[in-house]
């Protein structure tokens, strides 16, 4: 092969640039014998369903948000069951939420009988839109779903003040955001009722788990008697009464997992500060291409559960598809953004939700079958998701670097190669 060959993007025949191995650099969650020591403890002592664990993995929460009660769950969604329930929605009650998040930071709350109502994402950090939040209140609104998308904390200044104006209760979903802060205030924090995952993937796992936080005792109760039976018998309160029913459910965390998202959470500021090194080296980088990579304002201090970058295809020659077929022959790890828009699913626009939600027919239901919310979807088509390099930098980075930057240099030159093989 000619060296000028060699220069060539890989889709046009020259080299790949990522020869490096992603085993390295992407490898998640990083597990180590603390980890495994932790796991072995616990099945010595042999109390491998309410060890004390399971208090500690609750101290720990609370110590990082400064909330006053905290209980494990055995995964974010029975967390955000819990929330749902402990606010008091009751059926026909609607809830302000987000679509571009994890169907769990909704679909929950169709089991109490509240009605989630979606609303746009705004461009700056992804969150839901407090413009177009506003602009959906109803009489029958009691709520607003806060998720803070990939690691980035959500516009709290306005959602703030339209929850104080229109008297809504805030729900946190701050699975994404282990570590982060918003002014100084840690995300776990920001919630009438603030919910973690500790899910395999988050940043600080638990292979399995979740985590409710509030500073009001009554939210905290009604979590407890809706499903740890450990806990409603130890209620001081005639809640207490409930103790050999629950409400119906059980999501306590198994003390395995907890042991795992002790340890995690010791080492969570470690990995968050290797990813953030990685992932903004590289976004200096992609940030000079043209790409925006959602560095935080100053008052933001964001982590990265995923690295998400937008290109805005109108204002280049490849469109995004043969952007990332390009990439993705340089050797890079390019994909799609990971959750599907929520309210595009068949659970809504064919109708299904209402088997679960089963509310009287002169209850109005939003008309999700007809749901558009145009920004998200336009927006969520220019994202395109890199690895979120937890691990040690072998070199890779710059390997993308160089990727990146063949390509949109060849960019006439793929789009004209394209066009004459078509
Ligand atoms: C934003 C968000 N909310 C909620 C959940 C649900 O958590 P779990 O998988 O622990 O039930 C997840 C992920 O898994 C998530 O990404």
């Amino acid at each position: 092969m000619t060296i000028e060959k060699k220069k060539l993007p890989a889709i046009l025949g020259g080299l790949p640039s990522v020869t490096l191995s992603h085993d390295v650099s992407n490898k998640w969650p990083l597990l180590t014998d603390d980890d495994e020591n932790g796991v072995l403890q616990i099945m010595r002592d042999g109390n491998i369903s309410t060890h004390p664990i399971i208090r500690e993995l609750e101290k720990v929460y609370a110590e990082l948000t400064g909330q006053s009660y905290s209980l494990a769950h055995n995964n974010g969604t029975s967390a955000l069951l819990a929330a749902f329930h402990s606010i008091g929605l009751k059926p026909g009650d609607e809830v302000l939420v987000p679509s571009a998040t994890f169907w769990a930071s909704i679909l929950p709350m169709l089991w109490v009988g509240a009605v989630p109502v979606f609303c746009e994402s705004e461009s700056e950090r992804m969150g839901i839109d407090p413009i177009d939040l506003e602009k959906k209140i109803t009489p029958r609104t009691r709520a607003i779903v806060v998720v803070h998308l990939w690691g980035l904390p959500s516009k709290m200044t306005e959602i703030f003040d339209i929850a104080k104006k229109y008297d809504l209760k805030i729900i946190e979903d701050a699975s994404h955001t282990h570590g982060a802060y918003w002014r100084d205030r840690p995300c776990g924090s920001l919630g009438d009722i603030s919910i973690f995952s500790l899910q395999g993937d988050k940043l600080a796992p638990a292979g399995e788990g979740g985590i409710l936080l509030c500073n009001k005792y009554e939210y905290y109760e009604k979590a407890v008697c809706l499903g740890d039976i450990t806990r409603i018998i130890e209620l001081q309160t005639p809640a207490r009464r409930f103790a050999a029913t629950s409400y119906g459910i059980k999501t306590r965390i198994a003390p395995i997992s907890a042991a795992i998202g002790c340890n995690q959470l010791k080492n969570l500021n470690d990995h968050n500060k290797q990813r953030g090194q990685n992932i903004k080296y590289l976004s200096n980088k992609l940030e000079k291409l043209g790409f925006h990579t959602f560095l935080p304002p100053d008052h933001i201090k964001r982590v990265y559960f995923e690295y998400l970058i937008r290109y805005d295809e109108t204002k280049y020659p490849l469109p995004i598809g043969l952007l990332a077929e390009a990439l993705s022959k340089e050797g890079c790890q390019v994909a799609a953004p990971r959750y599907p828009l929520v309210h595009q699913q068949p659970f809504f626009t064919e109708g299904i939700f209402k088997d679960i939600l089963r509310l009287p027919p002169e209850c109005q239901l939003p008309e999700y079958e007809t749901c558009s919310l145009p920004f998200t979807e336009t927006a969520n088509n220019s994202l395109l998701k890199l690895p979120s390099f937890p691990g040690p930098d072998n070199g890779i980075l710059e390997q993308y670097a160089h990727a990146f930057e063949k390509v949109m240099k060849y960019s006439y030159e793929i789009v004209d190669r394209i066009n004459e093989s078509n």
